[in-house]
């Protein structure tokens, strides 16, 4: 197994995960699945895992990507240019059909207008004009699969991005097409022949939920089943450190390995290969220091300027999800959490949100601190530790702690 910390990880460099991809493709023998997280905890890894289980017993699977998508017919191009190929790769005479009908289809993409964003009230009604529109292209291009003889696997990468595109693309109406196009498809796609040979794994790495919350539009995803990545428990943590370290040679022991998962303490495999790989760093640059003395001092490495590109995400995710309050009401509830390794306790963190609401009744900062809480929770920052009595909220991501502590010392 190679040490790879940022691209995707497939075959042999693919670890510790076989059970959930089982669990993930026997779910989709039946439903669709929302895969939520934050960066890098392997989403884009297991879901070509479970492209390549699916495929293993006859479906066909495609991937795309819609990070780069601003409207609805970016989303159906990407499709096309996923499906092309693997239609093409149908030989039967319902394959030729099918293909036929897609190059019509594809035409029709082409040719799809998108509505203006910031046109006023124009923009709204082109908005719905055209909403009807590419629903209708999209459902005839699922149509055209569905009627293929095989199960498909559509695997949908970053949605959650490109929804929060259209919204800020377009203020006026951007919302109401979000609505559209999740109940697209929730409702049209499902209604449509063949559909059910049709399976959606979708994910993305910016709080899909948070967005249909403050919109109102839970409903629209509530037939997704919806599913996370756990980090891994520590004996699987230290076997993969193990297993790294015996492919570098490098005389990592067991208590080491512990001493590493311990100190990364969210054991996501991404912070475990990153940790690994400057520990490799400086034990090549310094090989006669104890290894112990390096283990610091690379996941210190971790959170240094110029080294920490994967945190500054968790910063931008929270402009990403919510109003500018309370994206700076989380940073002010972070910044206090991120004082101690244990964290804090809710009516500390509480007083710091009443404090910066003087005017407003206690309730509102109490429903505001609360509402924070479990978001800053489900989106794994912290977790309510009460393993030495009074419950502390606590970062889960220990070098997350560090940098955040870092940013926020002058
Ligand atoms: N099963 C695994 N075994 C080993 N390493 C893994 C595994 N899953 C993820 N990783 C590590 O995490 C990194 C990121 O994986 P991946 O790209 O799949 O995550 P992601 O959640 O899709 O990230 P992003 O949100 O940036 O798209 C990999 O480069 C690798 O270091
Ligand atoms: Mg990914």
């Amino acid at each position: 197994m190679d040490n790879i910390a940022g691209s995707p990880v497939e075959g042999e460099n693919f670890f510790g995960r076989e059970n959930d991809v089982k669990h993930l493709s026997q779910i989709l023998t039946n439903d669709d699945v929302l895969l939520l997280g934050p960066r890098r905890i392997g989403k884009t890894s297991i879901a070509r895992a479970v492209m390549a289980s699916v495929r293993a017993q006859g479906w066909r699977a495609i991937e795309i990507n819609v990070a780069s998508c601003m409207d609805e017919r970016g989303f159906l191009d990407k499709l096309n240019t996923a499906l092309t190929p693997e239609l093409a790769s149908i030989s039967s005479k319902i394959g030729a059909a099918i293909a036929d009908g897609f190059k019509a289809a594809t035409n029709r993409v082409k040719s799809l207008k998108v509505p203006l964003p910031g046109a006023g009230s124009l923009g709204i009604e082109l908005g719905e004009a055209n909403a009807e529109e590419w629903t209708k292209v999209g459902c005839d291009v699922i149509q055209l699969i569905g009627a293929a003889e095989a199960r498909w696997l559509i695997y949908v990468d970053e949605l959650p991005i490109m929804l929060f595109n259209i919204i800020r693309a377009d203020p006026q109406a951007g919302t109401q097409r979000v609505r559209r196009f999740l109940d697209w498809f929730r409702n049209d796609v499902r209604a449509i022949p063949g559909a059910h040979s049709v399976r959606w794994l979708v994910s993305g790495s910016v709080g899909l939920d948070t967005l249909v919350h403050q919109h109102a539009m839970a409903d629209t995803i509530n037939s997704l089943s919806h599913q996370s990545l756990a980090a891994f428990k520590d004996e699987l943590a230290v076997e993969m450190l193990l297993r790294l370290s015996t492919r570098y040679q490098i005389p990592l022991s067991e208590t080491d390995a512990q001493a590493m998962v311990g100190a990364v303490h969210w054991a996501q495999p991404y912070y475990l290969q990153i940790a690994f790989h400057h520990l490799r760093t400086l034990l090549s640059e310094r090989p006669d220091t104890a290894l112990k003395e390096l283990i610091d001092e690379a996941i210190d490495t971790m959170v240094q300027p110029g080294m920490d590109n994967d945190f500054h995400h968790w910063e931008q995710r929270l402009d990403m999800q919510l109003s500018r309050n309370d994206a700076a009401h989380a940073r002010a509830i972070l910044k206090l959490a991120a004082q101690d390794p244990l964290g804090a306790k809710p009516e500390t963190l509480l007083a710091v949100i009443e404090s910066r609401m003087p005017n407003e009744p206690q309730e509102d900062a109490q429903r505001v601190f609360i509402n924070l809480r479990d978001i800053l929770e489900r989106d794994a920052y912290w977790w309510p530790d009460a393993s030495s009595g009074a419950k502390r909220y606590r970062f889960r991501l220990e070098p997350l702690r560090r940098w955040w502590l870092r940013r926020n010392t002058l």
